[in-house]
């Protein structure tokens, strides 16, 4: 991304002080760890590799790219075997605690691994390591990783291996939090065409149920002219999506040093000439102004998607929920946006099972899932977060309640996305290729403005362009289509 940055490390001069300034501190490190690499590399006599495994969200993923990028900058090339990569990243997730035990799992066979090569390293990141009492079991029980960080300091990823390089002990960086933000690093895109974008980190609702406050930090924008920067840079370097990126990007921009709305942001960011396609995620309800269903109404590049969680259906766990919405006040909001852009497709987060949830309240659940008729809908079992306000409540519901519920609640949501899905047969639409169908060499999918995948017929050269397909046959979640010239 940076085309400069292989000549500015090239130049640094390693017998002076590292920079106390960001990013010419990580350059620094880069150009060490880059040595160190080329040395260790040159006794193998073959290169170092990585293997980075991501779990979570959309913001880990962007966050494994810039790991990624530092990487394959210090000199390291990619291994997609785990089990031959000379450096194994976990980027970790700890929304719910099943997210935990996967990578303690891993962990476990990981070990056996490393006996057999005792050089391989492990880095562990992401928002699992904000927690004590991960870091603690890790230290007691998991001598073998090398190197522990959090989401506060990623950035700092080249120092820390550095760090690593030059002691042989388990080093751990964990930052409670931080208000800074280090732009200008290297980064390895997944897609050569689409790209996310961090527009804020860190989140302020506490929503009672979700441990993300605690382990993100408190919010912080990044400032607009950077956002623009790195979008016309990915649109020079061929991007034509872009997702921003926040836990709430509603409230983008209420803590800069001169306020901007995310209406605002998003027209900005409209203006850059290249870009196609406009996304973003995620919209807290409480937040979403009348001012935004205006800009994307009146957009030509913001993609017809709204993603809008809903949790829950009763106003009273709402309330519980500490989301500052009622049912209500939910079903108006929709009311309004599919008003405003009735193509619009609507996709949603639900949490059943969480404390003092009675069959009645279950049921609001259902009765707003059939109001609203989501494209879809991610369903999630509530589980219990040490910390949150919601662990500490009386009545946690029984597995097997909440169990049956949340069967009943899947069966409903895929009928109702089934055909919610199916009502654009026979229409052409524009489509943005990005790979080769999984199964079918002769097939490409790409995705319409509204998120749905198509599958048709082409070749790899459409990767990245956007092309007419007719929506033949709507397979329930996806289409069959064909192109039209
Ligand atoms: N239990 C279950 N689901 C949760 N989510 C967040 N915290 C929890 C939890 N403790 C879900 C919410 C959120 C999505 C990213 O994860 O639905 O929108
Ligand atoms: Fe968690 Fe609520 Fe913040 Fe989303 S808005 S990250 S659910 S606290």
């Amino acid at each position: 991304m940076l085309k400069d940055l292989d000549k500015i490390i090239k130049e640094i001069d390693l017998n002076k002080e590292a920079p106390v300034v960001e990013p010419d501190r990580q350059y620094y490190y880069i150009a060490k760890a880059k040595k160190y690499v080329s040395a260790q590399a040159e006794k193998l006599g073959r290169q170092l590799t990585f293997c980075v495994t991501t779990f979570g969200c959309q913001m880990n993923a962007r966050d494994s790219e810039k790991l990624v990028g530092i990487l394959e900058q210090i000199g390291y090339v990619e291994e997609t075997d785990e089990e031959k990569a000379d450096f194994i990243i976990y980027n970790t997730c700890t929304v719910r605690e099943n997210a935990n035990m996967r990578v303690y799992g891993r962990l476990g066979q990981l070990k056996r691994v490393k006996k057999e090569n005792p050089h391989m390293m492990i880095g562990l990141c992401g928002c699992m390591m904000q927690e004590p009492e991960v870091v603690e079991k890790l230290k007691k029980s998991y001598r073998f990783v090398d190197l522990i960080f959090g989401t506060h300091n990623i950035y700092k990823f080249a120092e820390l291996i550095v760090t690593r390089f030059e002691s042989e002990r388990m080093v751990i960086d964990i930052w409670k939090d931080t208000d800074k933000i280090v732009e200008d690093l290297p980064s390895e895109r997944k897609f050569t065409f689409k790209s996310g974008v961090n527009i804020m980190f860190g989140c302020n609702n506490f929503c009672s149920y979700c441990i993300v406050p605690y382990v993100r930090g408190r919010e912080r924008s990044r400032n607009p002219k950077d956002i623009i920067r790195e979008i016309e840079r990915l649109v020079a370097d061929g991007v034509v999506e872009i997702m921003l990126l926040g836990q709430n990007v509603n409230s983008y921009g209420k803590n800069l040093e001169t306020p901007m709305t995310f209406a605002q942001l998003l027209q900005e960011v409209e203006k850059i000439e290249g870009l196609q396609r406009i996304r973003f995620m995620t919209s807290h309800p409480k937040d979403l102004s009348d001012e935004l269903i205006e800009v994307m109404k009146n957009s030509k590049k913001i993609c017809k998607h709204l993603h809008l969680p809903v949790q829950s259906g009763s106003s009273r766990i709402l309330q519980k929920m500490n989301r500052h919405y009622t049912k209500e006040q939910y079903l108006e909001l929709v009311r309004k946006i599919k008003e405003a852009i009735p193509d619009i497709s609507l996709t949603t987060d639900i949490i059943v099972g969480f404390p003092g949830e009675t069959e009645e309240d279950f049921l609001e659940t259902m009765d707003i899932v059939k109001q609203v008729r989501y494209d879809s809908a991610f369903t999630f079992i509530y589980s219990k977060r040490t910390g949150t306000p919601a662990a500490a409540m009386e009545e946690q519901i029984e597995e097997d309640v909440v169990k049956n519920r949340f069967d009943r609640l899947l069966k409903e949501v895929q009928e109702i996305s089934a055909k919610v899905c199916s009502v654009h047969t026979g229409t052409t639409q524009e489509v943005l290729v990005e790979s080769l169908n999984d199964h079918d060499a002769s097939l490409v999918t790409g995705r319409l403005s509204n998120n749905i995948l198509v599958h048709f017929p082409g070749t790899s050269e459409l990767i990245g362009k956007i092309v007419d397909v007719k929506l033949e046959e709507c397979k329930g979640f996806y289409y069959i289509g064909k192109m039209v010239e």
